[in-house]
């Protein structure tokens, strides 16, 4: 049988602005990062900020058409209420480049970064954390002019975990976990934050929806977690403050956008640790090529048929090879839940170029390798094959 794709089905890639643009100084994370040792920093990460250009032009010339990338609010907002116009005028361009160069541009409006200002008046939980949103949600609805997709937030429930991790840091109790040789599991994201973030979306969405005619979503972090026999109803608990939450608040939305990687087991205990095994991709995620099947398959459950962009999905290796074989096979598991009715509305693959992996350069994501001491862009074979899978329409 031959999978059938709805007309106008979506073929990019993803990046993210912290992860590419380089010297993003008024973010949080590059103040954290100013803790971790040089090599660890993003630095002036590939520079996409100045060779955006020629990004897209390869992803285009390789058959894809469209490119998800992130709005960094840092630079729109340096210092709160003050809005830099050439900033903006920095993002327009980079959507009409896009749109020139025969990729339909879907963005994203935070990316796991904001203005170190926000963080220091609390992040997400700061008193005024929604109408600071609000406002530089606002501002971008002025530069969204023949732009069809918007996420609001990438990954809530990652950003709401990483609010969790950093207590279990400042507690001791993450730090003990691994000295007694246990893999780390990562926490629970921290509901409050979620329900901020939640909020956020909502208030987000209500603007773009006033002011441009895109279609509207958030982007999860789908885990695919399953469980051991017995387990089911711990699952489902699991599964409630880990990503479900995060499902639900999509139910209102034009799409929602699924990002599925790997997949875990949950025990009596909570998730599985996943094991050491040879297998394991450069984050030390389990080789899972089936996440993507199962995960969008589970958000289409739980936002009770929302559709589905599949915004990222790809593997950290260094063997390109084996990048194309995990991509071929997650595409057999997409297609599979196509002809069983879930309804994709494309697939964006993780990433266009190697990046900066929040803190690490060693997971190689990429389509497009990059020397970052010139940073002369090296397509992989991995591109070309994705975009004859484009061309195509199929595998
Ligand atoms: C994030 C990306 C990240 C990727 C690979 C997702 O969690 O949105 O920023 O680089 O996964 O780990």
């Amino acid at each position: 049988m031959v999978t059938q794709l709805r007309a106008g089905f979506l073929w990019g890639a993803s990046t993210a602005a912290h992860q590419v643009e380089g010297d993003n100084v008024n973010s949080d994370w590059w103040v954290r990062e100013q803790q971790r040792p040089p090599e660890q920093r993003s630095g002036s990460a590939v520079d996409s900020y100045h060779r955006y250009p020629e990004d897209m032009r390869l992803l285009a010339e390789a058959g894809l058409d469209a490119y998800r990338f992130s709005i960094e609010w840092a630079r729109i907002e340096p210092a709160e209420g003050q809005f830099s116009l050439a900033q903006l005028a920095h993002y327009r361009r980079m959507i009409d480049t896009a749109l020139e160069t025969g990729l339909r541009p879907v963005v994203t409006l935070h990316h796991f970064t904001c203005p170190r200002w926000f963080a220091e008046h609390g992040g997400w939980l700061g008193e005024r954390a929604i109408p600071q949103f609000e406002r530089y949600v606002e501002r971008v609805t002025a530069i969204l002019d023949g732009v069809d997709w918007v996420c609001t937030i990438n990954e809530p429930n990652m950003l709401a975990m990483m609010e969790s991790l950093a207590a279990a840091y400042r507690s001791g109790e993450f730090s003990a976990t691994v000295e007694e040789g246990r893999p780390p599991v990562l926490p629970a994201p921290d509901p409050q934050v979620g329900a901020r973030l939640a909020a956020a979306h909502h208030a987000a969405r209500a603007i773009l929806k006033s002011h441009t005619g895109a279609a509207v979503g958030w982007t999860v972090a789908a885990g695919a977690l399953t469980a051991t026999p017995g387990n089911e109803t711990i699952l489902r608990e699991v599964r409630e403050v880990r990503e479900d939450f995060y499902w639900r608040a999509a139910r209102e939305d034009d799409f929602v956008g699924v990002q599925a990687y790997s997949s875990q087991q949950v025990d009596e205990r909570g998730v599985v640790p996943t094991p050491p095994s040879p297998d394991n991709t450069l984050t030390g995620a389990a080789y899972r090529p089936d996440a993507l099947g199962a995960a969008v398959r589970h958000a289409w459950d739980v936002t009770g048929g929302v559709p589905i962009l599949v915004t990222e999905n790809g593997i950290a290796t260094a063997d390109d090879e084996r990048r194309i074989a995990y991509t071929a096979d997650a595409l057999r598991h997409l297609f599979a839940a196509i002809d069983a009715g879930v309804d994709i509305r494309g697939y964006l693959h993780w990433s266009a170029l190697d990046n900066y992996e929040w803190g690490h350069w060693e997971p190689t994501f990429g389509l497009i390798a990059v020397d970052r001491e010139t940073f002369e862009r090296v397509p992989k074979p991995s591109l070309a094959w994705l975009g004859n899978v484009a061309k195509q329409g199929g595998l």
